[in-house]
């Protein structure tokens, strides 16, 4: 795949809710005080965002803006602050790679090198078929299973280069891809599943499952069609 720029996609003329999105919209509204409404500012945009495909074009924040009759400048601070906000397009899966430390140490070059020979392209580049986005991020807090990628709105974890590879095929197939680790761990348990009871020297104790044919786990998928969640400016985020 080759690499395009992300500001392929034509800027809208106008924006406005759905029917399930202005319903969702006032109910966030009316969470709050008379005369606090501007408090629903986040939860707005994120919805505008997924409705307008992983951003928020100048219409959209504009009709946020009006919806909540605050002035444009404060929304546009807001959008501009989060890094959770996107004002150019991003692609179908938005790659959000964390190179921080932990995941640095336990590999990281090797997901980001993968990431790149796979997809042609570099951070902040789309491909040029619109399904992949690479972002560079700081620490999602899953260091634990590091290295991991963020996809939309979903954590992958216990990357390496082949595990890598094999979720940037299985998303290009359109396939739900597994969330969690890929390595079979429960959570953030150690490698090999250590209990209570097998410490104790219970034989019945099993560690955990080796990973499939692929590389990948198969339990706790997530539809590859999910969108990309809203996080401050570290997390991806999925057209809808
Ligand atoms: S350092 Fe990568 S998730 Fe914390």
């Amino acid at each position: 795949m080759t690499a395009a720029p992300a500001s392929n996609v034509a800027e809208p003329t106008s924006f406005v809710f759905n029917a399930d999105n202005l319903a969702k919209a006032k109910a966030f509204v009316a969470k709050y005080p008379a005369g606090r409404q501007a408090s629903a500012v986040l939860p707005l945009l994120d919805l505008a965002q997924r409705q307008s495909g992983g951003w928020l074009p100048r219409v959209a924040i504009e009709y946020v803006a009006d919806f909540l009759a605050m002035p444009y400048m404060r929304v546009l601070e807001v959008v501009t602050f989060y890094t959770m906000f996107k004002q150019q397009p991003v692609g179908k899966y938005l790659l959000q790679i964390c190179t921080t430390t932990p995941c640095w140490l336990r590999g990281s070059d090797a997901v980001v090198k993968a990431c790149r020979d796979k997809l042609g392209i570099d951070f902040n580049q789309t491909t040029k078929n619109g399904l992949f986005t690479m972002e560079e991020v700081e620490c999602l807090g899953a260091c634990v299973n590091a290295p991991m990628i963020q996809v939309n709105d979903w954590f992958v974890e216990d990357l390496d280069a082949e595990r890598t590879t094999a979720l940037l095929d299985a998303l290009s197939r359109g396939e739900d891809v597994p969330i969690g680790s890929q390595i079979g761990r429960q959570g953030s348990a150690p490698e090999g599943m250590v209990t209570a009871s097998s410490q104790a020297g219970d034989v019945s104790a099993k560690p955990a499952e080796p990973a499939g044919k692929t590389g990948l786990a198969t339990k706790k998928t997530a539809s590859a069609k999910a969108a990309p969640k809203t996080s401050a400016k570290t997390s991806p985020q999925n057209p809808s």
